[in-house]
C-alpha cells in the first residue's frame, strides 16, 4: 500500500467581531454588589460587549468570517470546509449551515463543535486533519459565543466574566506545514465545575398510571462556575500541556514568540507564562476590553494581535485553550505571511 502523502497547512488569514453594547465594571457595579477596583484586581476585565436584541450569532460570525476571506483574498465560493466552533448555537442541531447560506458558501460542508473555551483549538486541529490528508484545501474555522444569553445577571461571581465576541481563521493547504504540534485533553469527571444544564421535568401522566414519561417544560440552566477550581485546574494543565506540545517538536520555551491563552483570566495567564519560564511581555491579552468570549477569545486576540503588527513572519506562538468538559488543548504554530 502506498503511504498517505501529508500535506502542509498554514493560518491564511483572520478576522473578529465584537457587538456594539459595552458593559464597563462602572456599569455592572450599579446593578451588583461588585466593583471595577475587585473584578480589574481579580480577572484583568475592564469591560465587555454583549448581543444587542436584534443581532444574532450568526451576525456576528458572518462579520468575522467575510473579514478573514477579504483579508485572504478568496471568495465565501472558494471554502471547503466550515467548522463553526459555540457553544451557544441558536438552534440545538446547530448552526453552521445557517453561517454556511450568511456567507453564501455553497461548496462548503459545514458542522458545529461544542467544546466550550476550547473549542477554537480544537476546530482548528480538525481542521488541519483534513488538509493534512488531502480532503480539502480552504477551511474557515470560526470561534463564537454569546454566553450574555446564558449567565445568571444577579450572580456577580460568574456575569462579570463574560462577553460575546466571534473570530475567524482561514486554514489553507501549503507546501510547508506550520501546524508544528498539537495536544487535546479532557476530564470528564469534573464536568459539574462549568456547565449549562439542561433541567428535564415531565408531566403527570395519570390516564397510564405514570408508564409514558411525556417532557414537559424543559429548558437550561444559567451557567455555572466553580471559579476556584477551575482556576486551579487551568494553571496546572495548561503549562504541562504547552510542554507536551513543545517536547514534540524538540523546542523549549524559549523558542516561543508568543503565549496566546484562553482570555479567561489576567491572573490565569501570567501564572501559566511564569510556570512555563515565558516572559509576561510575550504574552497575547485583549482581557481587559472584551472579558472571556469562550470560543472566540483565541482568534479575537490573535486577529487583533496580528493586525497590530505585533505578530511577525516565522514567529512561534503557543495557543492553548481551556474550559469546560473539562477539556483543554494546545497547539504551537509557525506564523506565516505570504510573500
Ligand atoms: O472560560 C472558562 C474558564 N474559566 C476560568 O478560567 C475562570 C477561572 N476562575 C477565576 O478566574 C476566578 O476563580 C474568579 C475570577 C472567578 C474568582 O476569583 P477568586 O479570586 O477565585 O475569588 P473567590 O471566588 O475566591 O471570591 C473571593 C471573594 C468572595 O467573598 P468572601 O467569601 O471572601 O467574603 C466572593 O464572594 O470575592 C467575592 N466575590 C466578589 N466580590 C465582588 C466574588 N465575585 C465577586 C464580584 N465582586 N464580582
Amino acid at each position: 500500500m502506498t503511504p498517505l502523502k501529508m500535506h502542509g497547512s498554514h493560518i491564511l488569514s483572520t478576522g473578529s467581531a465584537i457587538p456594539d453594547i459595552c458593559i464597563d465594571n462602572d456599569l455592572l457595579g450599579t446593578i451588583l454588589d461588585t466593583s471595577d477596583s475587585w473584578i480589574s484586581t481579580r480577572t484583568g476585565i475592564k469591560e465587555r460587549n454583549i448581543l444587542g436584541r436584534d443581532q444574532s450569532i450568526i451576525d456576528l460570525a458572518t462579520i468575522a468570517s467575510k473579514k478573514a476571506l477579504t483579508k485572504g483574498l478568496l471568495q465565501a465560493e472558494d471554502l471547503d470546509l466550515i467548522i463553526f466552533a459555540t457553544s451557544t448555537s441558536n438552534d440545538l442541531f446547530g448552526s453552521a449551515s445557517q453561517l454556511q447560506h450568511a456567507l453564501g458558501a455553497k461548496q462548503a460542508a459545514a458542522f458545529d463543535i461544542t467544546a466550550a473555551c476550547s473549542g477554537f483549538v480544537i476546530s482548528l486541529i480538525i481542521a488541519h486533519q483534513f488538509i493534512q490528508t488531502n480532503v480539502y484545501n480552504n477551511i474557515l474555522i470560526v470561534g463564537a459565543d454569546t454566553l450574555s444569553q446564558w449567565v445568571d445577571w444577579s450572580d456577580r461571581t460568574t456575569c462579570i466574566l463574560f462577553g460575546d465576541g466571534a473570530g475567524a481563521a482561514i486554514l489553507q493547504k501549503n507546501q510547508d506545514n506550520d501546524i508544528l504540534s498539537f495536544e487535546i485533553n479532557t476530564d470528564g469527571s469534573e464536568a459539574h465545575q462549568l456547565c449549562i444544564n439542561h433541567k428535564r421535568n415531565f408531566q403527570q401522566d395519570t390516564k397510564h398510571n405514570n408508564l409514558i414519561n411525556i417532557p414537559s417544560n424543559n429548558y437550561y440552566q444559567h451557567l455555572r462556575m466553580n471559579g476556584k477550581e477551575v482556576y486551579k485546574f487551568a494553571v496546572s494543565k495548561v503549562p504541562e500541556s504547552i510542554g507536551k506540545c513543545l517536547k514534540q517538536i524538540s523546542m523549549n520555551s524559549k523558542d516561543i514568540t508568543w503565549l496566546l491563552l484562553h482570555q479567561a483570566n489576567q491572573r490565569i495567564l501570567e501564572t501559566v507564562a511564569n510556570k512555563l519560564n515565558i516572559p509576561v511581555e510575550k504574552i497575547l491579552s485583549n482581557i481587559q476590553f472584551y472579558g472571556n468570549t469562550s470560543a472566540a477569545s483565541i482568534p479575537i486576540a490573535l486577529d487583533e494581535a496580528f493586525d497590530a503588527g505585533h505578530i511577525c513572519h516565522k514567529d512561534i506562538i503557543a495557543i492553548a485553550g481551556f474550559g469546560a468538559g473539562l477539556t483543554w488543548g494546545s497547539m504551537i504554530i509557525k506564523w506565516h505571511i505570504n510573500e
